[in-house]
């Protein structure tokens, strides 16, 4: 062979054997960083309700890839068949608070693989017309799953509706039930923002928050604005408590888990009895978007919607801080109530 050719050869087999020898490297700097990430940071302690049934992890994960196919294609009846697709009701619901994060909740805890989320709002026991279709309706709103795993729905109205308690705990008494919440009276001018956008996408013109906000009349805090209302939350839990006990509740950081998600997300495994399998692999901040996003594999990853995170309206501080001092008593009650101490003002 002449001698440019030879070169010409070693030179190919150098680069081939560099791309190999890159390639390995990444993939076990990849393995190794996965390994220090999975267990950062510790679990407070906290008495879960009784344990169900261990999850063959390993399976499910596998099974999920044929779970997402499925859904893609719209599975047939004899593919639900074969891998023992059923539709079930909710062993866990995010409750509320509307605002608190529920979104990002109810996507990230979809990460686990033994979870499997009902992607749309179901309204099914704060709705009457809804609650009237009964149960069987209720689950057939259920994505299908595999029987190990559990489904989770999030419905924020839930909260704060009079009814529901009652017709929860009449399907499932033993149901765990999630609530995210936030500085209240940051929820609160999110809530507003949230109005607020709806009005200008009609052309609609809206008051501003301070109106609704503060009672002209008498200077005080108006309670029955809705906003204000929602973030009382210990108005709105004591309903809950007559039916179920504290323990079957799990609060979630809803301020931290737009900072530092990873910790609520292991709390709530830990509170669902579930093996802690989200990872900080599966969460990145997106600089971009200003907030963490998923990844659920080497392909596939995503950020919430753009109706989540938005800009906040200015408000007068006058009026914030009357809020706060307002939702002060309330908060030192929650706290005492849930055992879960927050740093609000
Ligand atoms: P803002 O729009 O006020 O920022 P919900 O889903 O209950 O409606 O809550 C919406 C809130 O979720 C948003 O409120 C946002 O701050 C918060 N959030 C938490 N984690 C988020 C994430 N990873 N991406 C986008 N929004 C997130």
């Amino acid at each position: 062979m002449p001698f440019k050719q030879q070169a010409l050869l070693r030179q190919k087999l150098f680069v081939l054997g560099s791309l190999a020898i890159g390639s390995l490297l990444y993939l076990v700097a990849r393995v190794g960083s996965l390994d220090r990430l999975q267990p950062i940071c510790p679990i407070e302690s906290r008495v879960a309700p009784h344990l169900p049934e261990q999850f063959p992890l390993r399976t499910l994960q596998y099974k999920r890839g044929i779970l997402h196919e499925l859904r893609k294609g719209n599975a047939t009846k004899e593919q639900i068949r074969l891998h023992s697709l059923v539709q079930q009701l909710p062993r866990a619901i995010i409750i509320g608070v509307r605002k608190g994060g529920t979104r990002a909740l109810l996507e990230m805890l979809n990460l686990h693989p033994a979870v499997v989320k009902a992607s749309q709002e179901i309204h099914f026991f704060d709705n009457d017309q809804n609650y009237a279709r009964g149960i069987d309706w209720y689950r057939e709103k259920m994505p299908f799953s595999f029987p190990h795993q559990i489904t989770i729905e999030k419905s924020p109205a839930y909260f704060i509706t009079e009814e529901v308690p009652e017709r929860i705990f009449k399907m499932n008494s033993s149901i765990k039930l999630l609530i995210i919440v936030r500085e209240p009276t940051t929820r609160a001018v999110s809530d507003y923002t949230q109005v607020l956008e709806g009005k200008e996408r009609k052309n609609k013109t809206y008051h501003k928050f301070e109106k609704l906000a503060i009672d002209a009349n008498t200077c005080e805090v108006n309670t029955k604005y809705k906003a204000v209302r929602t973030s009382i939350y210990t108005k709105h839990l004591e309903r809950w408590l007559k039916y179920f006990p504290v323990e079957q509740f799990h609060i979630v950081d809803g301020d931290r888990l737009i900072t530092d998600p990873l910790p609520e997300l292991q709390l709530v495994e830990r509170f669902l009895n579930l093996p802690s399998r989200i990872s900080q692999y599966n969460l990145y901040f997106n600089a971009t978007r200003g907030f963490y996003c998923l990844r659920f594999n080497i392909v596939f990853n995503k950020c919430l919607a753009g109706s989540k995170g938005r800009i906040h309206p200015e408000v007068d501080p006058a009026v914030l801080a009357k809020l706060r001092r307002f939702f002060h008593p309330f908060n030192q009650k929650f706290y005492q109530i849930t055992g879960r101490t927050f740093n609000w003002p």
